[in-house]
């Protein structure tokens, strides 16, 4: 039988002297349809009445300050004001009045406007069902190769993500299979169209991602080189019929020329041409192209030291700089090699001057615990927005996203999405989160994650103030503990290859993936600086390189990215590297055992169902906190022979 799905953070509807609303201003469209279906849902009995009665009044105002998606609100006596310059905005600010009032946050007047143009998710769906690193079961929009149809859900998902902000989607895998190809035909976009009028509704704008050899996939086109005419004639007729089904359809998503996906290098073609061809087919109907910096070759021979995966990114694109097509976004992961728990920023961040550009997150936990281990990432993005790149000028990441592109509403931040048809949506309560997280930081980028896990445990859980305390601090304390566990000093791609979860010290080690740790008898990580490595350090602006080539100035938390050190080098936290080891990974899995306790000692104040499903999962996450431990610990111990100097048990 089906659980009746969770509201999330939308499930404690205000009552308390909120009984009416009205909505002035010029309106007509189906956002405002939107708005007023919505409103009852989360004050609770609230009528629509007349303007001089209205306990909140939703204006519309000329006010362009809001810009396209701000809003305002404000006391007025006893009613509340929203203000905005669209429909958007005032639906936006409907949440956000929600919100406030349900956080107990009452400072009137409040205005809020977005930091980043296009706050996007990423689905990894795949028509059969499956979701390519999904962990809350199947994909919400098909199931076995046909579409799910159950627009109900869409709804009830659209309307998570507007609460938090979110203004487009892709709604399947960036590894297009051949199915998946097919969706830019008719037959598919009728059902696609379906789903797209629901986003809609909420402001959220549709993408697919694209098979590049679609033109030899669907048509047997001998090429799909982006400078053969035919070729471009084929994609600008799809593109006629996929506009002539969906009017605003936003775009494509490629990922070309990586992990065996074909691409412009497959005909001979460069990036640039390869984008800017797909780019002149949506141009004439406001499409946009986002290309994917993702392109590395995962064919390496691991006796090769001179290469290096970390590179390939800025080797391939930053020469591209200011070629692409005005409607070209380049979207780049935060780090130059793959949402590992931790990693320096892509040296792409700050030297891109002249193209659009978006980062590219995960919110699934694909390397992060698989929704079973608790990882809150908030406090991970943040130290990517926030941090300096040190070019000349404003250089934090936040702001270069904006400032570094040709056109700063073709910006922003994009991520991989985490849902599923869990009745939790996210299978592990707690990670639901990291959905609301990346909504509320990506709008508002000077938020503290500590401020947003406090909201969203008020949000969501009846707790004490002292519970809703605790739990602040597990989310908060849990990106840390899983890298204590997992990845001592960002050394990265120690678990079980494919899967991506639980400890294989060597699973990558012979492979082709261009991810080692080169331990040795005497030490371990990867020697990347200019004078003895693979010179990546001076991919980034000069301050940072010589910060990061140079042992004594490189942060512990990077060291074994960057260096190749013996055990028995010191940190700067005055511990060696070998005892650095052992005691973050003894850490890591006490700290599992105090998220236990702390857990239970909750139980009185959750509901049933969110204290099992978060104590199953903990459970599970103590066994995986151990494995690694255990595993990690006697991996170096019998590489170094070096014991643990407090004496705990390392196996021999
Ligand atoms: C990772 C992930 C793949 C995914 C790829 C991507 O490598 O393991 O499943 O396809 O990222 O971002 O394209």
């Amino acid at each position: 039988m089906n659980k009746e799905r969770d509201l999330c953070w939308l499930k404690k509807p205000v009552s308390q002297g909120i009984a009416s609303f009205c909505i002035t201003g010029s309106h007509s469209t189906k956002r405002t349809e939107t708005l007023i279906r919505e409103v009852p849902l989360l004050f609770e009995g609230i009528k629509e009445t007349d303007q001089n009665d209205a306990d909140i009044l939703f204006w519309k105002t000329e006010d362009a300050s809001f810009f396209q998606e701000g809003y305002g609100i404000e006391r007025d006596g006893n009613r509340y004001v929203v203000k905005a310059f669209t429909e958007q905005g005032l639906l936006y600010g409907m949440f956000g009045l929600y919100r406030l009032l349900v956080t107990g946050k009452t400072e009137f007047p409040y205005v809020s406007i977005p930091d980043q143009s296009i706050r996007m998710i990423n689905h990894w769906d795949n028509f059969d069902g499956s979701i390519e690193r999904g962990y809350a079961g199947e994909s919400v929009y098909y199931e076995d190769n046909h579409f799910r149809g159950d627009l109900d859900l869409i709804r009830q998902y659209a309307r998570l993500l507007c609460s938090v902000g979110i203004n487009a989607i892709s709604i399947n895998n960036v590894n297009v299979h051949q199915m998946e190809t097919y969706f830019i035909e008719p037959e598919y976009l009728t059902e696609i169209k379906k789903i797209s009028d629901v986003f809609r509704q909420y402001g959220i704008r549709t993408f697919l991602s694209i098979n590049y050899a679609s033109p030899m996939s669907i048509d047997g086109l001998e090429t799909a080189d982006p400078l053969s005419a035919e070729v471009r004639q084929w994609w600008k007729k799809t593109v006629a019929k996929i506009y002539g089904v969906i009017p605003d359809f936003a775009g494509f998503v490629v990922k070309a020329d990586s992990e065996g996906r074909p691409g412009p290098f497959t005909y001979g073609r460069n990036h640039d041409e390869g984008a800017n061809m797909l780019a002149e087919a949506v141009a004439p109907y406001g499409g946009i192209i986002i290309w994917r910096c993702f392109v590395y070759n995962c064919k390496q021979d691991w006796r090769d030291r001179s290469l290096d995966r970390a590179k390939a990114a800025y080797d391939i694109f930053l020469e591209l700089d200011g070629k692409f097509a005005d409607n070209v976004i380049l979207q780049i992961k935060n780090g130059p090699i793959d949402f590992q728990i931790r990693e320096p920023h892509s040296p792409l961040f700050g030297a891109l001057k002249k193209t659009n550009q978006m980062l590219e997150f995960q919110i699934t936990q694909e390397y992060t615990g698989h929704q079973i281990d608790i990882c809150y990432l908030i406090p991970m993005w943040k130290e990517t927005l926030d941090f300096d790149t040190k070019y000349p000028g404003d250089s934090v990441i936040k702001h270069v996203l904006g400032d570094n592109s040709s056109n700063r509403s073709l910006s922003g931040i994009a991520a991989v999405g985490s849902v599923g048809m869990d009745s939790n949506w996210t299978g592990n309560k707690l990670s639901q989160a990291n959905l609301y997280g990346y909504g509320r930081l990506i709008w508002n980028n000077d938020a503290s994650a500590e401020e947003i896990a406090r909201e969203w445990v008020r949000l969501t859980f009846q707790l004490s103030s002292e519970g809703e305390g605790k739990l602040t601090d597990i989310l908060m304390t849990s990106r840390k503990t899983y890298e204590d566990y997992t990845c001592p000093l960002s050394v990265g791609f120690m678990c079980k290859p494919k899967l991506h979860y639980g400890p294989d010290v060597d699973g990558y080690e012979y492979d082709s993936w261009g991810t080692y740790h080169y331990a040795d008898r005497n030490g371990l990580g990867r020697d990347r600086t200019k004078a003895t490595g693979t010179a990546y350090t001076f991919q980034y602006s000069q301050e940072r390189a010589e910060e990061y080539e140079n042992l004594s100035s490189c942060p512990d938390e990077y060291l074994l990215f960057f260096h190749h050190v013996p055990y028995t080098h010191r940190l700067h936290s005055g511990k060696t590297v070998i005892q650095h080891i052992y005691d973050t990974h003894f850490a890591g899995v006490k700290k599992v055992e105090e998220y236990q306790k702390i857990w239970e000692s909750l139980r009185e104040q959750l509901d049933a169902e969110s204290y099992e499903n978060v104590k199953e999962r903990l459970k599970r996450q103590l066994e995986n906190a151990v494995n690694w431990r255990d595993q990690i610990n006697t991996y170096f111990y019998r590489k170094s022979g070096i014991p643990d100097e407090k004496g705990r048990t390392v196996y021999e």
